[in-house]
């Protein structure tokens, strides 16, 4: 299949050009690319069916795993959740457009397709501009996972959805202004008591400023090993994801510690002749010699660590590294999504040090 790339330049006249392509596509039941404030998405028109399931083939992704449908307006949440609580209105009209994922009761026009045979539907409302614009002229509500091939870092770059996607979908719009880097905050707000099945950008101290109580699935608690009889309510969270090709290990301790331990790492295995990818900070990126070093920023600047870790992660795929060690982060506010995605990432491979 031929795919489409055209960059958003912010000159009207040729912008005006892309947006009506990607339009007719949508509305064709074709796949286009578009990028996010949170990461990349691969969307395709929810109502219908047929389009959803070609998400599914250009991912290879399980089909038990749902989609977010994106829209432009409160209207459009009408008309796609059967029930909108009170606090769900409260949390959009302070979060919304933005990095958060609301979970509701489905209407049934809603396809089984879109939402995995659930009867949940989970929705968004981005603030991103590319992303706004292409909902309201399409007039499409857009089903859109991450525009990553399953199982891989969620791609955060035009680059990134090229490498995935080529070939594969209609259509990518580049325009890599994708600021947060990590995807939405996804909030249930089916259940009793709303709770938290991904963490991400919004934290769950700011979901508790605003609505009380709020509690966070036990299952995607930052840090833990899942005991075998627990299941995150989100379906995507069981799967592995966000890992890298070469086996990932956190290492935990004082910022000190960790990089002493991850240079002493980096000279044994590069004597036996390894190619080891390091995740560090700016503050000890000097120390290291060999190794295809990555710092994601300062470690007192939560948005750049967070902001360039998939990149990082897919930097070690390229470079065809044959073991990555990263430093840990702290895991307040934004942090706690950066550690909920690396824990993953390593498939809980922690050494405290
Ligand atoms: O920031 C984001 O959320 C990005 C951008 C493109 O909007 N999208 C994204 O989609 O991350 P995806 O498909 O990669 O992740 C969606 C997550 C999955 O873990 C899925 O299982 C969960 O949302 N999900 C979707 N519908 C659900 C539902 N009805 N109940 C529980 N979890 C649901
Ligand atoms: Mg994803």
């Amino acid at each position: 299949m031929k795919t489409i790339i055209e960059t958003i330049t912010n000159n009207e006249a040729h912008d005006w050009k892309i947006f009506a392509k990607a339009s007719e596509f949508l509305k064709a039941g074709g796949l286009v690319a578009f990028p996010t404030e949170t990461v990349y998405g691969l969307g395709a028109d929810t109502m219908q069916a047929e389009a959803a399931k070609k998400i599914y083939a250009a991912k290879g992704r399980p089909s038990d795993n749902p989609l977010i449908v994106h829209i432009a307006d409160e209207k459009a949440l009408r008309e796609l959740a059967a029930e909108v609580p009170d606090t769900a209105i409260t949390l959009a009209r302070r979060f919304w457009p933005g990095p958060l994922t609301m979970i509701f009761k489905k209407r049934p026009e809603v396809p089984d397709t879109i939402t995995g045979g659930l009867d949940t539907v989970a929705i968004r409302m981005p603030s991103h501009p590319t992303a706004a614009r292409l909902i309201r002229e399409s007039g499409v509500y857009i089903a859109a996972p991450s525009a990553n091939i399953s199982g891989k870092p969620s791609p955060t770059l035009a680059k990134h959805v090229i490498d995935d996607m080529k070939g594969r979908i209609d259509m990518i719009i580049a325009d890599d202004t994708v600021d947060i880097g990590l995807e939405s905050t996804i909030v249930d707000m089916s259940a009793e008591v709303p709770m938290v099945l991904r963490p991400g950008y919004i934290s769950l101290a700011q979901l508790r400023t605003v609505l009380g109580n709020v509690v966070m699935d036990k299952a995607v608690a930052c840090g833990e090993q899942l005991p075998a009889d627990v299941k995150p309510k989100a379906p995507g969270m069981k799967y592995r994801h966000y890992a890298p090709k070469a086996p990932l290990t956190i290492v935990r301790g004082t910022p000190d510690n960790m990089a002493g331990f991850i240079c002493g790492i980096l000279e044994e295995a590069s004597a036996y002749g390894d190619k080891v990818g390091v995740i560090t900070t700016d503050e000890h990126i000097h120390c290291f010699t060999g190794g295809i070093v990555e710092s994601l920023g300062s470690r007192s600047d939560g948005q750049a660590i967070a902001r360039n870790l998939f990149a990082a992660l897919r930097k070690f795929d390229e470079r065809e590294v044959d073991i990555i060690y990263s430093e840990s982060f702290d895991d307040t506010e934004v942090g706690q999504a950066v550690m909920n995605r690396l824990i993953k990432a390593a498939g809980h491979n922690i050494i405290e040090v």
